[in-house]
């Protein structure tokens, strides 16, 4: 039994990168062919152990609430219909695991996201997975990302953040650490800045989504300095954190998509529509005709 028992998830941005579909529908919910992508999240988290889930919310976003509650009305058309297997599918979702929603009123960034799982959280370390950063390890499903990063706590007791190289052109969209020895996997940090520009990027090493954070990254996330607009850094905090405290960086296994971009979201459409046995044969073949 691993010793991190709750995760946040953050999803109370405004996705303005996919508008217009993100005026009615959070992109948090976008299918990734049948499953909306916080699905996948959720699951993530269930599969590394973890069943008390903070979801941070904004009110405009009900539909994510609705999606993780247990809806009887339609289990029970489900089950006139003699649709028992994809009642026990709808069913499952609303009881995978704890779900509690956590309201977010302003975005003032990620920081702040955080600060409102505080009374959730409870005073225990815990977990973090951003729904940007959807991460399969085909190699080893049985093994997340989260699970990893949940297995290098429980050896060391410290924070852990979850990183993979990313190639030098991408480092400003990214927090970047700066490590003492390049030991992968689990690797002691020195700095972590947030978006750096080419030239102050300590190296290739991005967090991507993943974090494990011991309970007093509450204290740093409130002396952190606002950055524009009032926003709360994560990143900021946990560069705080690491002056005081052993901060780890963990190279995990799997393969990331970052579907808060378009190309990303398609990507992980086709790499998970050829990983079905359901979709893998007529998809391919129509790749194939492509003729690219
Ligand atoms: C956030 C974090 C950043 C991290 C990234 C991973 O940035 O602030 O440190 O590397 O997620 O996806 P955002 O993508 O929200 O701008």
């Amino acid at each position: 039994m691993n010793k991190i028992k709750k995760v946040l998830i953050p999803c109370a941005g405004l996705g303005t990168r996919f508008l217009p579909s993100t005026k009615s529908l959070p992109k948090e919910m976008f299918p990734i062919i049948d499953k909306p992508n916080l699905q996948y999240i959720v699951e993530e988290a269930t599969k590394s152990g973890i069943n008390d889930i903070g979801i941070i919310v904004s009110e405009a976003k009900p539909i994510i609430v609705n999606h993780f509650s247990r809806d009887e009305k339609l289990e029970d058309l489900l089950l006139k219909a003699n649709k028992q297997k994809e009642k026990e599918l709808i069913e499952a979702i609303g009881s995978m695991a704890k779900i509690t929603f956590i309201y977010q009123k302003e975005p003032l960034g990620l920081g702040h996201a955080i600060l409102q799982g505080e009374e959730f959280i409870n005073g225990e370390d815990f977990a973090i997975m951003l729904g940007d950063d959807l991460i399969i390890n085909y190699d080893d499903p049985s093994l997340p990302a989260l699970k990893q990063l949940v297995d290098a706590y429980d050896k060391t007791s410290s924070s852990i953040l979850g990183v993979q190289e990313v190639p030098l052109s991408n480092v400003s969209k990214y927090g970047i650490v700066d490590i003492k020895d390049d030991v992968s996997p689990l690797m002691e940090v020195k700095k972590t800045i947030e978006k750096p520009s080419l030239e102050e990027a300590p190296s290739l090493y991005a967090v991507l989504g993943r974090y494990v954070l011991t309970n007093n990254i509450f204290s740093y996330l409130k002396k952190v300095k606002k950055g524009k607009n009032g926003e709360i850094g994560l990143t900021e905090a946990i560069d705080m954190l690491l002056k005081d405290n052993k901060v780890y960086a963990y190279r995990f296994e799997g393969k990331r998509y970052d579907i808060g971009s378009k190309a990303g979201y398609v990507e992980a459409f086709i790499d998970l529509a050829l990983s079905r046995d359901d979709l893998k044969g007529e998809i391919s073949q129509y790749i194939k005709s492509l003729k690219l």
